[in-house]
């Protein structure tokens, strides 16, 4: 394994004080890691080094074509001090994953956890500690060939940034308004549905913005073939809890295979819940709305982790979720998986590192 090298800054950056107002990712830390790849040596050069602007050429192939992948978790600091990180091999192979998709050279995925471990040690004193707060951490990957051809980059950059975050929506834990997206999709099954790469979420930006000026939080995507299955709402993945049946929409292709997700289907399953990975169409949730039979929507994702629908449009059709109140299954998900990762909570899954 190679050695990281470690080069400290002489100006450490004042800490947020006030962390009530962090927010989600605007205050980065003092340092960031780098490794590069280059065609025939691998990569190589991993370090730690003051974070700050990296240089690259104008004509570099990710800021043309999109050759980018990225990971998000997060390390939290437990409730006896100890720092934790939340199934962090996870997120390394869906990276993998992820650049299997886009031609990136593939990475050593226990060398890049300890370099994420390693980071964040750097760091520990920007993790915050009141409740709610983290430190997200980004690694990310981009083809760097100064070159507009297209075809898979030889010379690609791998970074790791963190910064401190609180809640991902201002209304936190509070139910969020809704509405079904007709006019755009995300993606697509033999698309890029199932990485996370810039361009996923690029394709998502009109629709949010759209939502936005219509005063709801974000919308639910519906497949781009029959536009008629669920897919995804905003950037999570979703839940519904219709009678005694909790269904989320099966992986196959075009929907984003949440580490949040997989631990809230473990979970379920470890408290006897019945949920099903299925297709799920509009036309369906909407007769089960009609009929009193929805009972919760939820979203899941590392950056929310639950995110609670209240309000649910769909043309004219408005579905009230729960009195627009937080679920049982949601409010047992977010504190059980909360409580898992701030080490308030014994971790029998042995999903803490
Ligand atoms: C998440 O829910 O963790 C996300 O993927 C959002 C992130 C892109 C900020």
């Amino acid at each position: 394994m190679q050695e990281i090298r470690v080069e400290l800054t002489d100006h450490p950056k004042p800490k947020p004080t006030d962390t009530s107002k962090l927010g989600f990712g605007t205050i980065f830390t003092d340092h960031m890691f780098l490794m590069n790849y280059d065609e025939g040596e691998g990569w190589h050069d991993a370090r730690i080094v003051p974070f700050g602007p990296i240089e690259l050429s104008p004509a570099a192939m990710c800021l043309h074509y999109g050759q980018s992948v990225f990971e998000g978790m997060k390390a939290y600091r437990a409730v006896d001090g100890r720092i934790l990180l939340f199934r962090p091999d996870k997120n390394m192979a869906r990276l993998n994953s992820s650049n299997d998709r886009l031609c990136i050279p593939l990475v050593d995925e226990k060398f890049c956890e300890k370099a994420i471990e390693k980071l964040v040690s750097v760091e520990k004193d920007w993790i915050p500690s009141a409740e709610g707060t983290s430190l997200y951490i980004r690694p990310f990957i981009i083809g760097v060939d100064p070159h507009i051809g297209v075809h898979p980059a030889q010379h690609l950059v791998f970074i790791i940034l963190c910064c401190p975050v609180g809640a991902y929506y201002p209304e936190g834990l509070n139910p969020v308004k809704i509405y079904v997206e007709k006019n755009y999709v995300r993606a697509v099954k033999g698309g890029m549905g199932y990485t996370k790469t810039a361009g996923n979420y690029a394709a998502s930006l009109k629709a949010q913005d759209e939502a936005e000026k219509q005063n709801y939080t974000q919308v639910l995507w519906l497949d781009g073939v029959e536009r008629k299955y669920i897919e995804e709402v905003g950037t999570m993945n979703v839940f519904f809890v219709i009678d005694d049946e909790i269904v989320t929409p099966e992986l196959q292709g075009s929907i984003l295979p949440g580490i949040t997700r997989m631990s809230s289907i473990e979970l379920l399953k470890s408290w006897g819940m019945n949920v099903v990975e299925r297709r799920i169409s509009i036309d369906e949730l909407a007769e089960a709305a009609q009929n009193g039979r929805l009972k919760e929507a939820f979203g899941t994702g590392t950056a929310a982790v639950i995110s609670p629908i209240g309000h649910l449009k769909w043309g004219d059709d408005i579905m009230n979720i729960n009195k627009g109140e937080i679920g049982p299954i949601s409010r047992r998900l977010y504190d059980t998986l909360t409580g898992i990762q701030w080490g308030k909570i014994k971790d029998t899954f042995g999903w803490t590192v």
